[in-house]
C-alpha cells in the first residue's frame, strides 16, 4: 500500500543554529515543504535584523530542499505597532513563551496581566499577524496545561480578533477550549499522539521522550487522537521536532525535546492506518487547516510513502531520534517537488 500527501507543512519546528543546524536542517526539512521556525535561540529572534538574518542561514543550511521557513519572532510586550508594522512581512507569527517555562525561555513574559500586553497584541491584531503560545503555567507539571487554559480563555476574549494558536497541546482541557472560541487553534505533535507520562517515566526513564509539555494520562492522549483523526478543521500538524546532542539527553539534567522531524509524516501514515482513519483528515491535519489558517501559499511538494518496514537510524549525526533502532512501518518512497 501506498499513500501520497501534498505539500506537507510542520507548524512547530526547531532548527537551532550554528553546527546543530549545519547537522538537522536537511533531513528535518526533506519531506516538508515549508515550516513554522521557533524563535527561541540564544539570544531569541527578536529583531528584524535577526529574523532575516536566521532565515538566511537556515536556507544556506537547507541547501537545493524546497522548503519554505516561515520565520517567527520571540513575543516581548515592549513590541509596539510602528516596530510590529515594519517587521510584518518577514514573519509569519509571534512566539509567545512563559519566562523560564521550557528552553532558552528566560526572556519570555510574566504575569500575564491583559493591560501589559495589550498594546502589543492589539497592535498583532490589527496587523492579522497571529500569536503562537507555549502554554504552562508553572505549576504542578502534570498540571501546568490544564492551568493555563483559564490563560487562553483571558486572552481570547480579550483579543477577538487575534489568531490565538495553543503549541502542541496534550490536554482534554484544550482539546475542549478550541470549540469554545473562535479564535483559538492548535498544533499538535506526533508524540503526543502515540505515547503518556507511563511511556516516558512508567518503567526505565526514557530520556528521549522527555519534553514540554510532558505527556499526560491516557485520555488526554484519547482526546487529542479523536480531534486528529476526525479532522478537527482547527488543529495543526506542529511536531516541535527539538534536537538536543546526545549527551544533553542521556545526562543527569536531561533537556527537553523529542527529535522526530524526519520521520514525523511515516510514524502519522502509520497512525492513520492503524486506526483506518480518513485519508483526506490526514492531508487536513499536515498541510490543508496550516493554509488556511494561516492564509499560507506554500511551494509544491509530494510525498509518496510506501507499507514497507523502515529501520530508524540510531541517531542524526549526534540526534537520537524518536523509536532510534527501532522498525516503523511506513517508509518514504519519493519526494518531488
Ligand atoms: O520539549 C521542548 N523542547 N519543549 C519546548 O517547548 C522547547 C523545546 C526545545 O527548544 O528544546
Ligand atoms: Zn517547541
Amino acid at each position: 500500500m501506498s499513500l501520497t500527501l501534498l505539500n506537507p507543512l510542520d507548524m512547530h519546528l526547531h532548527l537551532r543554529d550554528g553546527e546543530m543546524l549545519a547537522n538537522i536542517a536537511k533531513e528535518s526539512a526533506h519531506t516538508f515543504c515549508g515550516a513554522l521556525i521557533m524563535p527561541n535561540l540564544v539570544p531569541p529572534v527578536s529583531t528584524k535584523e535577526e529574523v532575516i538574518a536566521y532565515k538566511q542561514r537556515i536556507i544556506a543550511a537547507i541547501g537545493d530542499e524546497t522548503f519554505t521557513p516561515y520565520m517567527t519572532l520571540f513575543f516581548k510586550p515592549s513590541y509596539d505597532k510602528a516596530f510590529l508594522t515594519s517587521i510584518k512581512d518577514e514573519i509569519t507569527a509571534i512566539k509567545l513563551y512563559p519566562a523560564g517555562i521550557t528552553t532558552n525561555s528566560e526572556g519570555g513574559v510574566s504575569g500575564f496581566d491583559v493591560e501589559e500586553l495589550r498594546p502589543a497584541l492589539e497592535a498583532m491584531s490589527e496587523l492579522g499577524i497571529p500569536l503562537c503560545v507555549h502554554g504552562e503555567t508553572n505549576g504542578f507539571v502534570m498540571d501546568r496545561e490544564a492551568e493555563f487554559v483559564n490563560i487562553y480563555e483571558k486572552l481570547a476574549h480579550a483579543f477577538p480578533k487575534l489568531v490565538i494558536i495553543m503549541e502542541h497541546i496534550t490536554t482534554k482541557e484544550s482539546v475542549a477550549a478550541l470549540d469554545r472560541f473562535e479564535n483559538l487553534y492548535a498544533t499538535i505533535t506526533v508524540h503526543h499522539l502515540l505515547i503518556t507520562l507511563d511511556d516516558v517515566a512508567g518503567g526505565m526513564l526514557r530520556p528521549h521522550l522527555f519534553c514540554k509539555p510532558i505527556a499526560k494520562r491516557p485520555e488526554d492522549k484519547d482526546a487529542l487522537l479523536d480531534a486528529v483523526l476526525s479532522g478537527h478543521p482547527k488543529v495543526m500538524f506542529g511536531s516541535d521536532s527539538a534536537p538536543h546532542p546526545k549527551h544533553a539527553k542521556e545526562s543527569c539534567g536531561c533537556a527537553a525535546g523529542v527529535f522526530t522531524a524526519p520521520l514525523a509524516l511515516q510514524i502519522l501514515a502509520e497512525l492513520f492506518d492503524k486506526e483506518n482513519a480518513a485519508l483526506e483528515h490526514l492531508q487536513a491535519f499536515i498541510s490543508g487547516n496550516a493554509q488556511r489558517i494561516y492564509k499560507l501559499n506554500p511551494p509544491a511538494k509530494t510525498v509518496r510513502l510506501k507499507k514497507q518496514s523502515f529501520h530508524v537510524p540510531s541517531d542524526y549525526k549526534g540526534v537520537v531520534p524518536m523509536y532510534a533502532g527501532e522498525e516503523i512501518a511506513y517508509t518514504i518512497e519519493e519526494v518531488n517537488s
